[in-house]
């Protein structure tokens, strides 16, 4: 359980703050609301009073003997400011502090998250730019904002990430603090998902991949500054705010899209899952079922697409990243069969899941180790998918693909 302050700046996107005040009350934290008077003017302070079992105040003057203006902010595990207007970020990075919030971001000691939502046009005025510039430079975590439909007709960057996103950096920096900007002017490829092998329009072959970890690390990895494309097999995800998606259906599809982009990235990540093999023969009509014995499906192998990428470079770059999940077996230790796979693919890193009963490890699914072609080791202990990426890009960082 963390204390968290959820500021919420006057415009359209504060409506959006009940999703998130819930979902950060049902990760278990303990939530105050600090509303500018403007937010007040989009969201009730009943809403968010009810929602999160705690008073909501916009100015310094109400329950003045708990000195809340110096309190909330000095007891704060986190500030998230979502959304954060234009006229906040000015406000904050000017050390304003004629409300409450003004006064919680200048006591606040602790990491401070700003979420901005706002026309493309004041988010792109040199002046917003300035003190977004201002405020990262002093360690407060600026999340670039979604592009997409704004209010009324016009689109562009501007929008608030979905609620789901902004909790998962909540937990991510509360677990680990604001990462730092070292992926700015580097491009990044990530791979997500599962690969369906088809055997005709309607049946395949496939895996449960659900995409999640790498759609995590694709999204740190904008976070971080980097321009990130992600080629998602089958995701059934929303498309990560500010991130290029190249849909693809099978392991012929994912190579194709990441062989075309590979040589113009600095880095690769392979957080796909995908199919070792695929049927030989692809029937374009529905397969009919037929009396008299079983169907056999004979296979073919898919090409290793990270194995391929590796064996193709001309130089360290793009650096390359694979993913193992591993079991223990009669032949070798999880990390045994880990190393061997990472020496066999020709990446320099690998993120290796012992999953199962690994025999040398009793460690949880989400609890990860990071080897480097180098010999190094993290172990990622047990934690959000979130949590898992950003040590995948502190790693990235480690071996020479940050800055
Ligand atoms: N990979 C790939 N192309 C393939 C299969 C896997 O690029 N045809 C990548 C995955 O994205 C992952 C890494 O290789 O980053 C390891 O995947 P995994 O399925 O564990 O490896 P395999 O070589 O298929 O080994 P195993 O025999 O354990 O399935």
């Amino acid at each position: 359980m963390a204390r968290v302050v959820l500021g919420v700046a006057g415009g359209i996107a504060a409506y959006k703050s009940c999703e998130l005040l819930r979902r950060l009350i049902g990760d278990g934290h303990e939530v105050r609301v600090v509303p500018t008077r403007a937010a007040l003017e989009f969201v009730g302070a009943a809403t968010w009073a009810a929602l999160s079992g705690q008073p909501v105040a916009h100015a310094v003057w109400s329950d003045v003997h708990e000195v809340p203006h110096v309190r909330l902010g000095q007891e704060a595990d986190l500030v998230l400011v979502a959304p954060a207007t234009a006229d906040v970020l000015a406000r904050a990075a000017h050390g304003l502090a004629d409300d409450l919030l003004g006064n919680v971001l200048l006591t606040a000691r602790c990491p401070v998250v700003l979420a901005p939502a706002m026309h493309t046009e004041m988010w792109q005025h040199p002046a917003t730019v300035a003190n977004v510039a201002t405020l990262r430079s002093r360690g407060v975590m600026v999340i670039d904002p979604a592009h997409g439909r704004l209010t009324g007709a016009d689109s562009g960057p501007g929008r608030l990430p979905e609620a789901a996103e902004l909790a998962a950096v909540a937990e991510s920096v509360l677990a680990g603090g604001v990462p730092p900007r070292d992926l700015v002017g580097r491009r990044v490829l990530v791979s997500a998902g599962g690969t369906r092998e088809m055997l005709d329009p309607v049946r395949f072959l496939g895996n449960r991949s659900s995409g999640k970890q790498g759609y995590a690390i694709a999204a740190a990895a904008r976070d971080r500054g980097a321009q990130v494309t992600l080629v998602a097999a089958n995701c059934a995800l929303p498309d990560p705010a500010g991130v290029e998606v190249v849909p693809v259906l099978d392991a012929a599809a994912l190579q194709a899209a990441i062989n075309a982009r590979a040589g113009q990235v600095d880095v690769v990540v392979m957080a796909a899952a995908v199919a070792d093999y695929r049927p030989a023969v692809y029937s374009d009509v529905k397969v009919k079922k037929v009396g008299g014995g079983l169907p056999v499906v004979e296979l073919v192998e898919n090409p290793d697409v990270l194995a391929g990428l590796a064996a193709s470079r001309r130089g360290p770059a793009p650096l390359l990243v694979g993913f193992a999940a591993e079991t223990g077996d009669s032949d070798a230790d999880p990390l045994t069969h880990a190393w061997r796979k990472f020496a066999a693919k020709g990446c320099d890193l690998m993120v290796v899941n012992v999953v199962g009963d690994g025999v040398a490890f009793e460690v949880d699914t989400n609890a990860a180790r990071i080897l480097a072609v180098d010999g190094r080791q993290w172990d990622v202990p047990h934690g959000s998918k979130r949590r898992l990426a950003e040590a995948v890009w502190d790693a990235v960082g480690a071996v020479g693909g940050g800055d």
